[in-house]
């Protein structure tokens, strides 16, 4: 069985393809087209710029990843008018998706894909419609299975992707991405219960706006992350705050520590900013203050929940920081830990491909009920 996975709630455009015999799976193609860069001027994701991207780059990026599978075959039979019709009533809104896409199916034959998983929330609205509709048309057009699945259980899911594990329950999962931060109880693969979250930003979101106000970039965390890492020294005289750090709840609030960076600035000359010394002392401060407190809510989410194994997913979950911290408490508490490979932290359409595989909570419907839903819960999915 082939299964087509499909992602753009975000900025990056992702198509996978895996083949599976239901008990075992394995990637034929994983492809991500990153418009980090066209974003980097705005030091954040620009929705309508992301959309624009996601359209011009989805068809091109199946077509590369059908090619790698060695999926691709010429059509020698001309396209079906009719569903032309309603193919083009599907894309009514992504009129140049739905050029590219009449000229490929025109081009290229049905490949031997069974089903198609496609994101459909949470994430920016104008990004979710352009994967969503894409995997509607050929839904559609191929006569192909379709399911609407959830960005962060992919995250969670991640896990599984080129590594071999096994998780214990209850489980503990901590979602860190540029969008999100989330801890959620995992009572089995699928029954997710949101534990604790982000009041405000979240944590990348941190990453990016403090590296913004720092002129360092984006996006942030990895940039931060680097400049953290040249720090030799314990003798700051910068000091952030931890915020909710001591409070019993398991909730995060950010945006009072981009205030704080703010302030921060305030007190320097220009000379001070623009020196590397300033630069990697504020970006380890800022580093350890969000880890710090990622690391002490997750701990007491698996002492209060009495879990068993604890993973980490989400772009942030590739910051080494983070993942040498939830080792150390996984290893005194004697639970497992789980981190995703690292270039299967941040977003990717395997872990997409993968849900139907692993998770109990994909229903049988038509591509035509099939819609994105920006702030889709994981509770209860
Ligand atoms: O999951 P993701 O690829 O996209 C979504 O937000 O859905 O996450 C991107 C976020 C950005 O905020 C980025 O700054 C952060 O992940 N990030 C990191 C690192 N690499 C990426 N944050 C901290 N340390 C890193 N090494």
């Amino acid at each position: 069985m082939i299964i087509l996975g499909v992602e753009t709630s975000c900025d990056d455009t992702c198509i996978a393809i895996i083949k599976t015999n239901r008990a075992n799976f394995e990637i034929l193609a994983s492809f991500v087209s990153s418009q980090e860069k066209l974003h980097a001027g705005y030091g954040g994701v620009f929705p309508s710029l992301a959309k624009r991207e996601h359209q011009k780059n989805i068809v091109p990026l199946f077509v590369k990843a059908l090619r790698s599978a060695k999926m691709l075959e010429k059509n020698n039979e001309g396209l079906d008018g009719k569903k032309i019709k309603k193919l083009e009533a599907i894309l009514e809104r992504n009129p140049e998706l739905f050029t590219q896409l009449k000229v490929f199916l025109e081009k290229y034959k049905k490949p031997k894909i069974d089903e198609i998983n496609v994101t459909i929330g949470p994430g920016l609205e104008p990004c979710l419609y352009v994967g969503v509709n894409f995997a509607k048309a050929l839904s559609f057009y191929w006569d192909i299975r379709i399911n609407g699945v959830h960005h962060l259980e992919g995250h969670i899911l991640a896990n599984y992707l080129d590594q071999n594990i096994k998780i214990d329950f209850p489980a503990i999962g901590l979602i860190v991405s540029g969008g999100n931060t989330q801890i959620v109880l995992m009572e089995k693969l699928g029954k997710y219960k949101i534990i604790g979250e982000t009041r405000d930003d979240a944590a990348g979101e941190c990453f990016d706006k403090t590296a913004r106000l720092l002129g360092l970039g984006y996006p942030g965390g990895k940039i931060i992350s680097e400049l953290a890492s040249k720090v030799k020294t314990n003798n700051f005289v910068i000091k952030l705050p931890r915020p909710m750090i001591y409070e019993k709840n398991l909730d995060f609030s950010f945006s009072g520590l981009k205030t704080a960076v703010l302030y921060e600035t305030k007190k320097r000359t220009p000379e001070e900013l623009e020196s590397n010394e300033y630069r990697e002392e504020i970006s380890k401060e800022i580093e350890d203050a969000i880890i710090e407190v990622l690391v002490k809510k997750t701990e007491k989410a698996i002492e209060k929940y009495n879990a068993k194994s604890v993973m980490i997913g989400g772009g942030v979950s590739a910051n080494k920081k983070l993942r040498k911290e939830m080792k150390g408490i996984a290893k005194k508490r004697g639970i497992i830990f789980f981190a995703p490979k690292p270039k299967y932290s941040a977003d990717n359409a395997a872990m997409i491909a993968i849900i139907s595989l692993l998770s109990p909570n994909i229903k049988k419907t038509s591509w035509n009920r099939i819609k994105p839903n920006s702030n889709l819960q994981i509770n209860g999915i």
